[in-house]
C-alpha cells in the first residue's frame, strides 16, 4: 500500500453505517453511520434511555445488531469482539466483594488465548501487574475490594477490563458519582491509552465539560439517532436541533459548555445536557 494509499484509509476501529440496535423486540438505535479512527477517544452522550448502553453492549456481541456494513477492529461484525475491554454502567461485584485487587483484575485474565508457552501463573501475574501500573493502582494491589472508596474501585475495574491485550475500551460512565479530581485521573489515563498504546477508548457520560479537554471525538445519541463529529461539528444548535427534532441552544462559558431546550421548549430527555450544578462542581475543583 503506497503512502497516499494509506492516507486515504485510515485504520477504521469501528466501520459501520446504518447501525441499528433492537432490544425486547424495539429498535432503540437506528440509521448510526460511525467512522471511528484507531486510537481516538470518543465520548458518548445522551439523555437516560437514549441507548448509550445498548450501543456499547451491541459492539460486544451482546445486543442484536443489523447494519448494511460493520466492521470492529477491522474484521466483519463483532468477531473481534474478544480484543476489547469493557467496564459496564452497573458494577456487578458490588463494594462488598471481599476478593483481594490482585485476584480481583486476574479473574478476568484469558491467558489460554495469548499463551506464549510460559507458565499460566507467571504470564497472569505479569498482565495484571501491567493492568495495574497502567491504572496507578500498583499500591492497592493486596486490599480487599471492599475496603477502597468509589474512585479507586472504578480504576480497579478499569485495570480488569485491561488485564487482557485490548485494541478498544469501552466505558460505560466511569466518572459517575466521583468527585472531579477522581474523573481527571480516569481522563488523563483514558487519553495516555490512546495516545501511548492506540487504544480506542468510547467513553458514556452525562457531562461533556469534564471530557472536552481530553476528547477526540463526540457522539450524540438522541430519538433513536447519533450523531459522530467533533465537539464543533456537533456540539451546536443547528446541529442538536435535527438530532432531538425540537430547537436546542448551546451556550459557553468560561470554557464550560450548557446545552438545553431552546426558549420556550421543552424537549424529552433534553435536559439532562444542562447541568449546571455538575459544571459549578467542576469549577470549584479546577
Ligand atoms: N433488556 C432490555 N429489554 C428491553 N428494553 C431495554 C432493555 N435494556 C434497556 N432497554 C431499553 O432500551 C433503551 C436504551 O437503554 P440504554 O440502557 O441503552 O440507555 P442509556 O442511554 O444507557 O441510558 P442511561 O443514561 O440511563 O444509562 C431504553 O428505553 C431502555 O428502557
Ligand atoms: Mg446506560
Amino acid at each position: 500500500m503506497n503512502a497516499l494509499t494509506a492516507a486515504a484509509s485510515p485504520d477504521w476501529a469501528i466501520d459501520a453505517e446504518g447501525l441499528r440496535c433492537l432490544l425486547g423486540g424495539r429498535t432503540v438505535v437506528d440509521g448510526l453511520d460511525l467512522r471511528i479512527a484507531s486510537g481516538q477517544f470518543v465520548g458518548v452522550f445522551g439523555a437516560n434511555g437514549a441507548g448509550k448502553t445498548t450501543l456499547l453492549r451491541a459492539l460486544l456481541g451482546l445486543v442484536p445488531v443489523q447494519a448494511q456494513r460493520l466492521r470492529l477492529l477491522g474484521a466483519e461484525g463483532v468477531s473481534r469482539r474478544t480484543q476489547v475491554g469493557y467496564v459496564a454502567q452497573r458494577d456487578p461485584v458490588g463494594a462488598d466483594s471481599f476478593l483481594r485487587v490482585r485476584s480481583f483484575v486476574a479473574a478476568a485474565w484469558q491467558g489460554e488465548r495469548w499463551g506464549l508457552g510460559w507458565s499460566q501463573a507467571a504470564q497472569r501475574n505479569l498482565a495484571v501487574d501491567r493492568a495495574l501500573r497502567a491504572l496507578e493502582i500498583g499500591d492497592l494491589a493486596e486490599r480487599g475490594m471492599d475496603t477502597l472508596s468509589g474512585g479507586q474501585r472504578q480504576r480497579v475495574r478499569i485495570a480488569q477490563a485491561l488485564v487482557n491485550p485490548v485494541r478498544m475500551l469501552l466505558l460505560d460512565e466511569p466518572l459517575s458519582n466521583l468527585d472531579p479530581q477522581a474523573q481527571q485521573r480516569i481522563l488523563l489515563t483514558a487519553r495516555r491509552l490512546c495516545s501511548e498504546q492506540g487504544i480506542t477508548v468510547l467513553m458514556t457520560a452525562h457531562d461533556i465539560n469534564p471530557l472536552l479537554p481530553h476528547m477526540d471525538r463526540v457522539l450524540y445519541l438522541a430519538e433513536g439517532r447519533g450523531r459522530l463529529g467533533t465537539v464543533d461539528e456537533v456540539v451546536n444548535g443547528p446541529a442538536l436541533s435535527a438530532l432531538y427534532g425540537v430547537p436546542m441552544a448551546v451556550a459557553r462559558d468560561a470554557g464550560y459548555v450548557f446545552i438545553h431546550p431552546a426558549h420556550g421548549f421543552m424537549a424529552e430527555g433534553a435536559a439532562h445536557c444542562c447541568d449546571p450544578d455538575h459544571a459549578a462542581s467542576h469549577r470549584e475543583g479546577a
